[in-house]
């Protein structure tokens, strides 16, 4: 995950030292506890988990910068101890400009990439009626991410599920989510308010919402001796077919041919699981015949990550936080590359009503 996210924000690998570096940073910024107290306050459970998240990044932008305006100076905050790492070791003043990658603006890139995994994780378990756990540094960003969220340290087959998984999310050229947060961005709003346009807009179950609406058809369907009666039903209600389709690929997203296996390794031991699995391969196998030819309808990326969520232990209605966690990443180093030479997004639209009407008193109106 580390060594894609410097790859996605600086346009290049990292050197030894440049990803030592990252990682520290990354680390050093995923403690929020200040944040986690204060959305820990609020009935979180009755949020749906993208709300809570959307209020995370609020109230982490409130806390680091100190106020309604991200270009007002830092009012001093309470000193108990735990708050040093989140407000920055050395007291700095984070100012957020709005032209250009600097580095100001990179650290707060890189904040919210750390913080997006602490916030999803304690919503995850506040959402169990548990207590949310201070991140590991000793863990790297996948085994961390697990840790804050089951309170295990996770078997090296979960963490690198788990990374896989992220990397695979992290960044999709111009998808709605991330043209969400870009047009914002375009505005010189700052970049907490840009990650908060895009967790609203991946949050669809068109976009991001579909890895959760998967789960919930599979189960519908019931087992794998369910899915032809199910898809002729579906069909003839010209239902939607969740995980299947994309904008753009119109063969077999690549994305879902690397979930795929990997999905399979977590049905072990776990019947319920399994019986999803198989339910989802008897689908696709149906969904492809007539669709694939026809249509060019094909599993997308949304169509085994759920499963695999759900084998490590997530409950469905997170599975859609768990992209932004990865998704982030892209929407920032986006919104940077495009601040270097900004121009506010002002799209035309072509009005298709009525024209001449004359206005109507109120009183006159049916
Ligand atoms: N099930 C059944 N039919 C479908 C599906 C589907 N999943 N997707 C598209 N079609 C059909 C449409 O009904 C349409 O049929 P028509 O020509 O008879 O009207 C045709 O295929 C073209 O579909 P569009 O909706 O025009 O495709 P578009 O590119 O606009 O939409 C989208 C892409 C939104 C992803 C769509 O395929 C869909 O709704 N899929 C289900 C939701 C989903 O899995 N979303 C996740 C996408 S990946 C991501 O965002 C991370």
């Amino acid at each position: 995950f580390e060594e894609t996210a410097y790859l996605i924000i600086h346009g290049k690998l990292p050197n030894d030292a440049e990803l030592a570096a990252f990682k520290e940073k990354l680390v050093t910024y995923r403690e929020l506890p200040r944040t986690i107290r204060t959305i820990g306050s609020l009935p979180l459970e009755q949020y749906s988990p993208m709300a809570a998240l959307s209020i995370g990044i609020d109230t982490m932008r409130t806390i680091l910068t100190g106020g309604t305006s991200p270009k007002r100076p830092r009012t001093p905050v309470d000193t108990d101890a735990d708050t040093v790492a989140e407000i920055g070791a050395n007291g700095e003043e984070l100012e957020y400009k709005a032209k250009g990658n600097t580095e100001d603006n990179l650290e707060i890139a890189y904040r919210l990439v750390a913080g997006l995994g602490t916030i999803t994780a304690a919503i995850a378990r506040i959402r169990q009626g548990r207590l949310p756990i201070e991140p590991d540094p000793e863990l790297g960003f996948a085994a961390n991410f697990l840790y804050m969220t089951t309170g295990q340290r996770p078997s090296k087959t979960a963490e690198r599920l788990m990374d896989i998984s992220l990397i695979l999310h992290m960044d999709h050229g111009m998808n709605a989510s991330t043209f969400a947060a870009m047009l914002v961005a375009s505005t010189q709003s700052d970049l907490f308010h840009c990650v908060g346009a895009g967790i609203g807009a991946l949050s669809g179950p068109l976009h991001g919402g579909a890895n959760e609406a998967v789960v919930h058809m599979l189960e519908e369907i019931g087992g794998p001796e369910n899915v032809e009666d199910w898809f002729r039903k579906a069909r003839a209600e010209k239902r939607k077919i969740m995980g299947f389709g994309h904008r753009v690929y119109k063969t077999y997203d690549p994305r879902a041919r690397v979930l795929k296996p990997l999905a399979e390794l977590v049905t072990k031991d776990n019947p319920e699981i399994t019986r999803l699995y198989e339910t989802a391969l008897k689908l696709e196998e149906v969904v492809i015949k007539e669709l694939g030819q026809e249509k060019k309808i094909f599993p997308n990326v949304d169509y085994y990550s759920g499963l695999i969520y759900k084998g490590l232990g997530f409950e469905p209605c997170m599975f859609t936080p768990i992209f932004a966690v990865s998704r982030v990443v892209g929407w920032v180093a986006r919104c940077l590359e495009y601040l270097e030479n900004n121009r506010i997004f002002r799209p035309r639209a072509v009005y298709s009503g009525p024209v001449g009407n004359e206005y109507i008193p109120l009183e006159e109106r049916e």
